[in-house]
């Protein structure tokens, strides 16, 4: 395929699309217990960022020469021609927000000693009842996307608010951005504001539908941005707006999101509202909210009955770690999730949660697995409890893509899945005193606080050094990322990814 065609008629000419070859050390979780490292590693890309070879131990010249791609006809990104960052520098897939709220995002850092359903009355409503006024939703919306591109979130599930102007919005910036995204505009009938709800359940059904002509209009084949419909929880909603919700979602074939067992508070509210009922599962269950296509955030205290209709169903489960400590939750028990045949993804839940993330709740999540762990009994089950490294991370990635329906598109480097990925330097190595002595009176030990917060000294294993990038990285480390092959974020304007 030529780079540019000339048409000789009128003489214009037209950049032709291109593949690319990346090349490089690639690390993924093709199991929920595996970490694989590709090095020397070509991964063939197509035009419209299908991923059509993986050819491990081949330079991108011998990978093309053996796919029958002419020298002209790609382009090659090799960080290794950036020189002396080689060692340090990896692609690891794009991360998988399964639950935020994009609303929330200015008051991420800001709960204080709140607990769930204060937090919603203190902080949450006061902030998302302003949604109404769309310059502030588009601001706010464009810096919260920009934000989780820069920390290599390639895909999120968000809430948005009650506005169906501003949830459009978000459903634009998104696209506009190149992030996947499922947008959900929230829905709820009681116990918020008087100005700050729906006036009936056909009054949320009907700002419902008008999201999902928005959305199925900018994005008719649902390739980045798709609509779900989003009752806020239990308590927001009475048994008729569930009820016309979940209809409506399985008539129309969408995805639904809520939140479930977040604290005791809301649990015993649960139990007050809906006392019919045996459970909190069982309330979304009557109200067929509860399936394939339900992504449910939390679920720190689901008993074991509601568990396993969790799991006949195959719904899923977003566990957001920083959340839950935050407004002190609990500790959501994932090991039991995943033994129950649970797909389980990983969430910010911004502003519950304090970080925009998903490598920060990876940590959090192997974090709070050891929480579980010290209050388990007995040595085998605390040793079951804990969580892997390679466990939190197929959670940020493919456990997430179940999550969200695209566990056969993205989530790893694999043939005919999609190039969502991110380019992940760590830095030069750190340099040695006394091999500079020469070089100057610079102190090469100094520390340049605007690189990579991860010292690597050359002598650790690729395991020990994704190792490191999972407990001290940041947006530091994330240096470019792509979503279906389009370049969607890249750190710094001038650095160079290695093209040629
Ligand atoms: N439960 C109902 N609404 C919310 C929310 O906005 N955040 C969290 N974490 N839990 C909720
Ligand atoms: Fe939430």
């Amino acid at each position: 395929m030529p780079l540019a065609t000339s048409n000789t008629t009128n003489t214009t000419t037209y950049a032709m699309p291109q593949r690319t070859i990346y090349h490089g050390t690639f690390a993924h979780t093709p199991t929920p217990t595996t970490l694989t490292i590709l090095e020397n590693t070509s991964v063939g890309v197509s035009a419209t960022g299908t991923i059509l070879f993986v050819e491990p131990a081949l330079s991108a010249p011998a990978a093309a020469s053996k796919h029958a791609w002419p020298p002209s006809t790609y382009t090659t990104l090799s960080p290794s021609s950036t020189g002396p960052s080689t060692t340090t520098t990896f692609f690891f897939p794009g991360l998988i927000d399964t639950h935020t709220h994009a609303s929330q995002y200015p008051n991420v850092g800001l709960f204080g000693s709140s607990t769930l359903l204060s937090w919603l009355e203190t902080y949450t409503f006061p902030l998302e009842s302003s949604y109404g006024d769309d310059a502030r939703a588009r601001h706010v919306y464009a810096r919260a996307v920009r934000r989780t591109l820069a920390n290599g979130t390639t895909c999120a599930a968000y809430y948005a608010t009650v506005h169906v102007a501003a949830t459009n919005l978000l459903a634009d910036v998104c696209h506009a951005l190149g992030q996947r995204a499922l947008v959900g505009r929230v829905c709820m009938d009681r116990m918020s504001p008087a100005d700050y709800r729906d006036a009936s359940p056909a009054e949320a059904l009907r700002a419902t539908q008008a999201v999902t002509k928005h959305i199925r209009a900018l994005d008719p084949e649902g390739a980045l941005v798709r609509p779900v419909v989003t009752p806020r929880f239990a308590p927001s909603c009475t048994g008729e707006c569930l009820g016309v919700l979940g209809e409506y979602a399985r008539d129309e074939g969408l995805w639904t999101q809520t939140h479930v067992a977040e604290n005791a508070a809301e649990i015993a509210l649960v139990k007050e509202l809906f006392p019919e009922h045996r459970d909190y599962v069982d309330v979304y269950d009557a109200y067929g909210l509860l399936g394939q296509r339900t992504i449910l955030a939390h679920a720190v205290h689901l008993t074991a009955r509601e568990l396993g209709v969790v799991a006949a169903r195959g719904a899923k489960v977003a566990h957001c770690p920083a959340s839950n400590t935050a407004l002190t939750s609990g500790c959501a028990r994932v090991r039991e999730m995943l033994d129950a045949g649970v797909d389980v993804g990983l969430g910010t839940d911004m502003s519950g949660g304090y970080s925009p993330s998903i490598l920060e709740m990876a940590r959090q999540a192997m974090l709070v697995s050891r929480c579980v762990a010290m209050q388990a009994d007995g040595d085998e089950a605390k040793e079951m409890a804990k969580l892997s490294m390679a466990e939190v991370l197929y959670l940020a990635t493919r456990g997430g893509a179940a999550c969200v329906g695209l566990g056969d598109r993205v989530g790893a480097f694999e043939v005919g899945m999609d190039w969502d990925a991110q380019l992940i330097d760590l830095g030069r190595d750190v340099p040695r005193a006394d091999a500079d002595a020469d070089a100057g009176n610079e102190d090469p030990l100094a520390i340049d606080q605007t690189q990579s917060p991860v010292d690597i000294f050359g002598w650790e294993s690729w395991e020990d050094r994704v190792a490191k990038w999972l407990y001290g990285g940041d947006d530091r480390n994330v240096k470019a990322v792509w979503v279906k092959g389009r370049l969607v974020h890249r750190l710094g304007k001038s650095t160079s990814l290695g093209e040629s």
